[in-house]
């Protein structure tokens, strides 16, 4: 796990591929994705041969080669990033793949498709290959050369690639990050690449999107400590305040946190061509620690002076002070917050609300006195917990929010469809993201009830199905009753009449096609 910055389930995968085993999968992969399991392999391939047709352009245009010696950068260095030139040119990629009529590229997202025509993404532009910690290619940002919008294009989302939890230049940085214990977050291509040029070589970025819980738990597993750095200015600390917000729950005593901000107007790119490499590892030594960044940010928002403006500090730091996961450090916070605001540690502790911090190891016990629910709403939320395709197929309106596994649900299939999850995500990556949410546990159980019944995933989407046709009914059911009421009292208008016919009729094919399906739900 530490040496590839891996997850666990992946470190095994990983381990067993290499010794040609295969780890045998919880729940049976459903037709569909187990034809995508079997394409993965020959996407990965056009990923490489696409690198390796790229970085064959760059030495051939000189136009290219130009821009990146303007830019300061080695051969070697581009080199080292297999840096590469998508040439001006429609459909460049047909020269190497034959079957550029095929989906792969599309998949891949190397060639779009767009009303029956086909043509390259990446065109006259400087290609940076992003890997994954395992090393292979699975996405680009392509530089415009010179001026020109966007100024970086990138890979869309595909199977290879979720940009939320990719770094660019992981696999480049490994050996840096584990001799100096240190890992460096910026925020573009360039500046990895510069840094590691100017002898910096542990610096990765996030590819064009905010951090995420899971940037920073991955690299928090690889490196003693984390430093963020960004630009001086108001883009750059807003861009920071994200990253503490989702490295509160995420910290660890023994790792600090840092957030280095450079003098307005440079990046880690100019900043080092200016100033040299000494200077930078100057300023990332001496970057405010996560408790000072946090700190001076809420002070920034208050009068100090004042008792109302010491109160309102007070209640700004609880819920960040809340959220911090490390209890050493989260005693720390309190000490500071409030000495600044004049009141000892066990009054700020009590307005605070410190529980004592839920360890992760706590939701496993849970399991002995849960008993589930018996609601179709609990069944749903079980197959959408191991089947995250189906929450974008979930009508939300159909469940009873005052049931806590609807309200959890409504949860799980909002993350889900904000991040365009479709494929299983890892119990540990559920409890990361929803650990602090108010139905953690439900959702912990759910998903390893949805696991315990070991569906395949068209199981899952038939017992999925069939909860929703329930719910349908009972909804049904309900208008069905108020009209019935009205009716009786002769209070229907003809629309109405003929309204509650047909959800009479409605009903009867829906308790149909429960039947017919022949199946009792769990
Ligand atoms: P910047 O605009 O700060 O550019 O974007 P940069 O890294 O300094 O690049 P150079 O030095 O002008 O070449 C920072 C990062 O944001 C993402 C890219 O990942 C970029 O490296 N970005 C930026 C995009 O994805 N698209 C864009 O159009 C711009
Ligand atoms: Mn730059």
């Amino acid at each position: 796990m530490a040496y590839a910055g891996l997850g666990y389930v992946d470190a095994v995968k990983d381990l067993a591929t290499a010794v040609g085993m295969q780890v045998p999968e919880t729940r049976a992969p459903g037709p569909e994705e187990a034809a995508r399991k079997e394409r993965e392999p020959d996407l990965y391939a056009v990923m490489e041969k696409a690198m390796d047709f790229y970085r064959a352009q760059l030495k051939q245009s000189p136009k290219a080669i130009q821009y990146l010696k303007q830019r300061g950068l080695t051969g070697e260095i581009a080199a080292r990033f297999r840096i590469g030139y998508a040439p001006d040119d429609w459909q460049a990629l047909k020269s190497v793949f034959e079957e550029y009529s095929q989906s792969p590229l599309v998949e891949c997202g190397l060639v779009i498709e767009n009303e029956g025509k086909r043509y390259d993404r990446f065109r006259d532009r400087v290609m940076f290959p992003i890997f994954s910690a395992r090393g292979a290619v699975i996405g680009f940002g392509g530089r415009v050369i010179g001026d020109g919008e966007p100024k970086y294009l990138n890979s869309p989302e595909t199977p290879l690639f979720e940009k939320g939890r990719e770094v660019y230049g992981l696999v480049q940085a490994r050996d840096s990050i584990r001799s100096a214990g240190r890992v460096v977050v910026v925020e573009g291509y360039m500046d990895v690449v510069a840094l590691a040029q100017f002898g910096i070589g542990y610096a990765v970025a996030t590819l064009g999107t905010a951090t995420t819980p899971a940037h920073v738990s991955k690299l928090l597993k690889l490196a003693d400590e984390l430093v963020f750095c960004f630009d001086g200015d108001a883009a750059g600390r807003k861009a920071a305040w994200r990253a503490l917000e989702v490295s509160l729950p995420l910290t660890l005593d023994h790792k600090p946190v840092r957030f280095l901000f450079l003098p307005e107007g440079d990046d880690p790119d100019t900043y080092v061509r200016k100033h040299g490499m000494d200077e930078l590892e100057k300023l990332v030594r001496a970057a405010p620690t996560l408790t000072e960044f946090l700190l001076a940010e809420l002070r920034g928002q208050v009068e100090l002076s004042t008792a109302e403006g010491r109160a309102r500090f007070l209640a700004l730091a609880k819920p960040h002070i809340q959220k911090v996961a490390a209890r050493a450090l989260k005693l720390q916070l309190v000490k500071e917050a409030a000495r600044l605001a004049g009141v000892t540690s066990e009054e700020a502790e009590s307005m605070f609300e410190m529980v004592p911090p839920r360890a992760y190891g706590s939701f496993a016990p849970v399991r002995r006195s849960f008993s589930p629910p018996s609601s179709a709403e609990w069944r749903l939320l079980a197959r959408v917990a191991i089947c995250p395709a189906l929450a974008a197929e979930m009508d939300l309106s159909l469940v009873d929010m005052r049931l806590p596994e609807s309200q959890a649900l409504n949860e799980l299939a909002g993350w889900y469809r904000e991040h365009g999850v479709t494929r299983t995500v890892s119990d540990a990556m559920l409890i990361e993201r929803f650990r602090d949410s108010a139905h953690a546990e439900l959702l912990f159980q759910a998903q390893a009830y949805g696991l315990e019944l070991k569906e395949s995933e068209e199981q899952a989407r038939q017992y999925f199905q069939h909860a929703v046709c329930k719910l349908e009914i009972k909804r049904k059911n309900r208008e069905i009753r108020s009209l019935g009421e009205r009716l009786s009292r002769g209070l229907l208008t003809k629309e109405e009449h003929v309204e509650y016919g047909r959800m009479i009729s409605e009903v009867k094919a829906l308790e149909l096609r429960l039947q017919t399906d022949g199946r009792s739900a769990h």
